[in-house]
């Protein structure tokens, strides 16, 4: 990953002129409440300290020219004509962020941007969601739009689900816009209220990226979000009133299981528990209840591979390693699943012992590389720099 002043010359070297400034946005690691933003539940993630930053220099046309330095890939279009491009995905996100600021009837000129990440791209850590919202961070400064905070993750998810083709929840872009150093955010889903709760330091995220990929597009993760829409809508003849299944609560769950295919009861009952165990993790973090913290990260992870199905072997193998090891409190797989990271709440002292230990056991179980990331809570989308 360049640094801010090798993105200057990077920039000006492909654009013939210096750039105006680096913004930044950050990649998330969700603690607890996995596939329920959707749901309207309640989400516990933290903004990571790997970042996506682009160097950006507004134009006087209307054409937008992108290089990304990670995949040494460009691209160009313009903002009269936005259309997907099949042969850059990755473009895709810049493309849908452009064209969700036009939808708001914004003005917006052309610009020029260099991009790069220090987010791993398929683990589960969101790059998406970071470059869609440096991209509508960058282009908002440019044009000065006053875009910021819920209206930036809002756009930005927008971006994603009508341009990528996802049909993902507010998560990870409120969290590249809204994360705060040194806490997580329990979201509120339904209305995007959030609070912030400080991470103790005495307790280390640790992220393992299982080297799996998933391609969630189009696939799973929109079958799942189906399948709880049908719920509610089955429940909905004996409990009318409901929205979403964040309305349920797990006992009339299971006092209605009749209305439900067993399909669509198992992918109910992880949502509606998941919510439970999300917001006894809130109180438990506030309170330094670690164990207590770790415990509920293990019940959800057993919820997600057994009810939800979007679990791995090769997950599953990471979770039960880590759990194994000294000083960990829990662990779970993070992310919307099928392949991807798990994350681990680890005592401080512990911490590099852990990851060895993890990556080495992965190593002989499986004979796979295993790649740790150890996260501190950081802020979401900021400006970097200016020329
Ligand atoms: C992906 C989606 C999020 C969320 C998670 C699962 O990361 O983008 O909105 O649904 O999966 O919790």
């Amino acid at each position: 990953m360049l640094d801010v002043h090798q993105l200057h010359d990077a920039f000006a070297a492909r654009f013939g002129a210096p750039p105006q400034l680096v913004v930044r946005a950050p990649g998330r690691v969700n603690l607890i409440g996995e596939h329920t933003d959707y749901n309207e539940g309640f989400v516990l993630p933290i903004a990571i300290d790997r970042a996506t930053f682009i160097a950006a220099r507004a134009r006087l046309d209307r054409t937008v020219r992108v290089y990304s330095v990670q995949f040494s890939a460009d691209d160009a279009f313009s903002l009269d004509q936005i259309e997907r491009n099949p042969h850059q995905p990755w473009s895709n996100y810049v493309r849908g962020v452009a064209k969700g600021i036009l939808a708001r009837d914004l003005p917006l000129a052309g610009a020029d941007l260099l991009i790069d990440s220090e987010v791993p791209p398929g683990a589960g850590l969101s790059s998406s969601a970071a470059l869609e919202v440096a991209v509508a961070y960058a282009l908002q400064l440019l044009n000065r739009l006053d875009l910021l905070g819920e209206e930036l993750a809002l756009l930005a998810q927008g971006a994603e689900q009508s341009f990528v083709g996802m049909q993902c929840g507010i998560m990870d872009q409120f969290m590249a816009a809204l994360g705060r150093a040194g806490h997580a955010l329990l979201l509120d889903c339904r209305d995007l209220s959030y609070r912030p709760i400080p991470v103790s330091p005495q307790a280390r995220v640790v992220v393992c990226d299982s080297g799996v990929r998933h391609s969630l597009v189009g696939s799973e993760y929109n079958e799942r979000r189906a399948a709880c829409e049908e719920a509610v809508r089955l429940l909905r003849a004996r409990l009318p009133r409901i929205a979403a299944l964040r309305d349920v609560a797990p006992a009339q769950l299971e006092a209605n299981a009749d209305l439900l295919p067993p399909v669509i009861l198992r992918r109910a009952r992880h949502v509606v528990t998941e919510i439970e165990r999300t917001l006894a993790a809130a109180a438990a973090l506030e309170h330094g209840d670690l164990p207590r913290f770790g415990a509920l990260m293990d019940a959800s992870h057993a919820s997600l591979r057994d009810d939800y199905q979007v679990s791995t072997p090769e997950l599953d193998t990471l979770v039960e390693i880590a759990r194994s090891l000294p000083g960990c409190y829990g662990s779970r797989l993070t992310g919307g699943g099928f392949g991807g990271s798990t994350v681990s709440l680890v005592a401080e002292g512990s911490v590099e012992r852990f990851a060895a230990d993890l990556v080495a056991g992965y190593h002989k179980r499986l004979g796979r590389e295993a790649h740790v990331l150890i996260c501190t809570p950081s802020e979401g989308a900021r400006l970097v720099a200016t020329f």
